[in-house]
């Protein structure tokens, strides 16, 4: 008989007060694979997204998206094959990507899931640099940021799966290109390997120095996604008019209280318009931004590495662990 393991979000994070997720925030379980109703398909997912962004949906907080809730299989971006359809809009067979979650097996609904082209790029990279953190960092550079030729990017979580795209389509653009990252390691990938102009460690000390010499003209687009000092530090080098794009904040994540911004002076001085947005604002220009992706990545103009934990009894682990940096580029776990 077939299995289906799913991982169910069992209890909120500090009991509901916040502070770091632990492996017991979630219980693996066994049940059958669930019967597709009229208008849904069968789906054996082969791979699952792992996000920052799930992080706020285990806290009760009001925020854009409706919470996980308890007891139910926890929420997540995966790829899959079709295997029984009741829409006529699939076929067994068929590569689809999809919200259905923590879990080896879905009945999903016709309407919210998308076939892929598994021909154009692996079908992992369709929960990565061509899905959700290719078009957020296409999105928040391109459409909110608008870099011109010349000027300075710098971006934060620069070898993740939102950042490393960020750097590479700044230099695409013909910008400068700074990264900061967390350890030797990930700054020789983002300057190396990715071609940014320069990579700051943030966990060696002056970050202030460090990213002064590698914006030696200053600031003029920062892509946000890491919120706290770093981000505190970066406020002081914009120049005036320049643009923040604010994707996301995880340092804040699990944290109990906020981070106190000391900077915001410069702000003001500096006449800089900041921008918060979410991906899943403008879904309209999604296909514009695969599209380009797609066109770049075959062109060997964008490189993209991926972190994979084996297993769905891995996936709270790997979730972690992401968290916490030790992830190195976008983090999957293999389904099968
Ligand atoms: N607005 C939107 O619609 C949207 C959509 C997708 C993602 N996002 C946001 O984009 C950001 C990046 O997401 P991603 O999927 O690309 O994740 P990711 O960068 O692949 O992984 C998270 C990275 O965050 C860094 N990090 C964690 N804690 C940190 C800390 N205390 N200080 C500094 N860096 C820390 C780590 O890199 P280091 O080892 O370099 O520290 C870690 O590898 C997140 O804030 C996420 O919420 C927003």
């Amino acid at each position: 008989m077939t299995v289906n393991r799913q991982v169910l979000f069992a209890s909120r994070p500090g009991g509901g007060s916040g502070g770091w997720v632990t492996e017991d925030n979630f219980r693996l379980v066994e049940s059958a694979p669930p019967a597709p109703g009229e208008g849904q398909v069968l789906v054996r997912n082969h791979w699952l997204s792992l996000d920052p962004y799930m992080r706020g949906r285990m806290d009760e907080a009001k925020s854009y998206a409706k919470g996980a809730e308890l007891g139910q299989v926890m929420v997540g971006g995966t790829v899959g094959e079709v295997l029984e359809s009741r829409s006529p809009r699939f076929k067994p067979g068929d590569m689809v990507v999809g919200a259905l979650g923590w879990q080896e097996y879905a009945a999903g609904d016709a309407a919210a899931i998308s076939k892929i082209d598994a021909a154009i790029a692996p079908a992992s990279y369709y929960l990565g640099i061509l899905g959700m953190p290719g078009v957020t960092a296409w999105m928040g550079l391109l459409d909110i940021a608008q870099p011109r030729e010349g000027e300075t990017v710098v971006v934060s979580a620069a070898s993740g799966a939102v950042g490393s795209v960020v750097g590479q389509l700044a230099k695409i653009k013909g910008c400068r290109a700074v990264g900061i990252a967390g350890g030797r390691a990930k700054c020789d990938y983002v300057a190396g390997e990715l071609g940014f102009d320069a990579c700051v460690d943030y966990k060696a000390s002056r970050l202030h120095v460090n990213l002064k010499e590698a914006a030696p003209k200053g600031i003029d687009v920062c892509f946000e996604n890491v919120g706290g000092e770093i981000f505190d530090t970066v406020l002081r080098l914009m120049n005036p008019f320049s643009r923040i794009a604010l994707c996301g904040l995880v340092s804040e994540y699990n944290a109990t209280e906020p981070y106190a911004m000391k900077n915001l002076r410069s702000v003001l001085v500096n006449r800089v318009r900041m921008q918060g947005f979410i991906v899943s604002d403008r879904m309209q220009l999604w296909p514009q931004a695969i599209g380009e992706l797609a066109g770049w990545l075959k062109a060997g103009r964008l490189k993209y590495r991926e972190s994979v934990a084996q297993g769905l009894e891995n996936a709270p682990a790997a979730f972690i662990g992401m968290l916490k940096g030790q992830n190195f580029g976008k983090q999957l776990v293999k389904l099968m």
